[in-house]
């Protein structure tokens, strides 16, 4: 069952002068990954066939992650009228495919499947924190707050599956590292570089990753402050079997933050060449 429905967002309160430009590039992108959502349901359910409780919890939570493409895309239709939804999608889902014939997970594991799944609640759940706080339009603000709400709802769904399989599977702790590490860095591969190429870029334009993951990180790496990242490295330990807090939450945050900023300078430098960073508080 969702808990929230796209017409209890108070549409009708969209500011337009309280919207900036590159908010508006980053949505359109989120919009078309989260309506994805259905495909990664298919795949959850092909790795997990012989669990009927995860299959029926995959399928609501895709029900919601769908939500959140629909609720992203209908802001972004607002802020952009000229821009097409539907016809970006398509573009999205013909030039990106998941792998739904797969019977086991890329994973090696479906401990392993469920800690990369904790890895991307984490990441959304602080991503939509940070951008409900940085923009200053107040339907964006509020679907933010609802979808990150639902986030960290799923982080907990996967992490609780999680437990369950590890303690039949007892992979080892580095196994789960590894694991986790390799799905926080696959954030700079294709799928969000590709839907920014969609949602933004005209149909002319050759997709090119360096460019397109550049124009995304660029911007959607600017939202979060230090908080954001403390939360998120809290969730991202307690997904491998660490303390969420603590000597060791504080010096992995620290050194995030950093790795963070720097990462986000060489996107902006590639983005548009001498632009100045936004100070981050
Ligand atoms: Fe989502
Ligand atoms: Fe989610």
């Amino acid at each position: 069952m969702k808990h929230w429905r796209i017409d209890e967002v108070p549409w009708n309160q969209f500011e337009r002068s309280k919207t900036a430009p590159d908010a508006i590039a980053i949505v359109k992108a989120a919009a078309m990954v989260e309506r994805n959502g259905i495909d990664y349901a298919i795949y959850l359910k092909n790795v997990f066939h012989d669990d009927p409780a995860f299959r029926q919890a995959a399928d609501n939570w895709s029900v919601e992650e769908v939500q959140h493409g629909m609720a992203l895309g209908r802001w972004a239709m607002l802020a952009d009228p000229e821009w097409d939804f539907e016809a970006a999608f398509t573009r999205y889902k013909n030039g990106f495919k998941l792998p739904l014939d797969a019977d086991t997970s890329v994973r090696g594991s479906r401990t392993g499947e469920l800690i990369a799944r904790c890895m991307v609640e984490t990441g959304t759940s602080s991503y939509y924190t940070a951008l409900a706080e940085a923009t200053e339009e107040p339907v964006l603000q509020f679907v933010c707050r609802l979808i990150a709400a639902d986030e960290f709802r799923h982080f907990k769904l996967f992490y609780d599956h999680m437990r369950r399989y590890l303690a039949r599977e007892n992979i080892s702790f580095f196994q789960r590292l590894r694991i986790a590490a390799g799905r926080i860095t696959e954030s700079e591969d294709d799928e969000l570089a590709y839907a920014f190429h969609c949602g933004n870029e005209p149909e002319g334009l050759v997709y090119e990753h360096r460019r397109c993951i550049s124009a995304y990180m660029g911007r959607a790496m600017g939202v979060y402050r230090y908080r954001h990242i403390e939360r998120g490295m809290g969730m991202v330990l307690k997904s491998v079997g660490l303390k969420p807090r603590g000597r060791l939450s504080d010096v992995m945050t620290r050194l995030a933050w950093r790795l963070l900023q720097r990462r986000r300078r060489k996107f902006v430098e590639k983005l548009v060449p001498g632009t100045q960073l936004a100070e981050a508080a």
